[in-house]
């Protein structure tokens, strides 16, 4: 089982730098206004660390959360990950990143509809796994680890809320990443599929060492983090171990 779920990346210690940000700015242009998302943050990030991102509505998690899943570039700064800047990377090499060292999870979970809780983990792992089958039968062991071994043939319509979001940690972590990125995770369940999905999540952190970063507005999640790092209009105003 550990087996299934360990990055296999390399140089993947735990406690070294996986990210490294040094004067991160991101501004919007909103017509003619310009909106300073992100006001220079600097940040590092060790492998394995389990990171909480706080702040109200407008804060910059997202902002941020984008630009750490090397979704977005940043305005001014410079943002390394795994040892490399992000900069300087062709866009073939940051979509190679993007599928392969990074596991994103979403609010509204962003399955495929048409396709079956087995195949939306399967088919994550197309740039990595060109074997059909083995795509197949690790989607299987991921989704009986998040307690899907019964749903695998069903369509995400056919899930509730708490099983769809949990399909989508199994499609994350397919590729055995680096990191888990996660922004509001939670935001669309309720209290208790928020709490089975924070022990789930809590768990898989424990078993395979990958690094969790999550921004959400839910104090009881904040807690569970081993760290928590609080933004105000696009700075870094706290960040604390739990
Ligand atoms: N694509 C965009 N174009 C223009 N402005 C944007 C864009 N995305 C975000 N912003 C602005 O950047 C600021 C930071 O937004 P961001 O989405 O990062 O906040 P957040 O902390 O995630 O908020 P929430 O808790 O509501 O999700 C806000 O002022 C927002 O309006
Ligand atoms: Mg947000």
């Amino acid at each position: 089982m550990t087996e299934t779920l360990t990055s296999d990346s390399t140089e993947s210690t735990p406690g070294s730098l996986l990210y490294e940000l040094r004067g991160v700015t991101r501004t919007y242009a909103k017509g003619s206004v310009a909106v300073n998302a992100l006001r220079g943050v600097d940040l590092t990030i060790k492998r394995g660390e389990m990171v909480v991102l706080e702040g109200p509505s407008g804060s910059g998690k997202t902002t941020l959360l984008q630009l750490l899943g090397a979704l977005d570039t940043p305005t001014s700064g410079e943002i390394k990950f795994a040892g490399r800047s992000l900069e300087n990377e062709s866009d073939q090499v940051l979509t190679e990143i993007r599928s392969k060292e990074i596991g994103f999870v979403f609010q509204q979970f962003n399955l495929i509809p048409t396709l079956s809780a087995d195949d939306n983990v399967a088919i994550a792992m197309i740039p990595r796994e060109p074997s059909r089958e083995k795509r197949a039968a690790r989607a299987e062991e991921l989704l009986t680890q998040v307690g899907l071994g019964h749903r695998l043939g069903h369509l995400p319509s056919r899930l509730s809320g708490g099983e769809q979001q949990r399909v989508a940690i199994a499609r994350a972590l397919a590729n055995r990443p680096e990191v888990i990125i996660a922004d509001e995770p939670t935001g669309n369940l309720d209290s208790q599929n928020a709490k089975e999905f924070m022990t789930l999540l809590l768990d898989l952190h424990d078993r395979s060492g990958v690094s969790i970063i999550i921004a959400t507005h839910d104090e009881d999640v904040a807690l569970s983090a081993g760290r928590r790092i609080r933004m105000r209009d696009g700075s870094i105003v706290s960040d604390s171990q739990n």
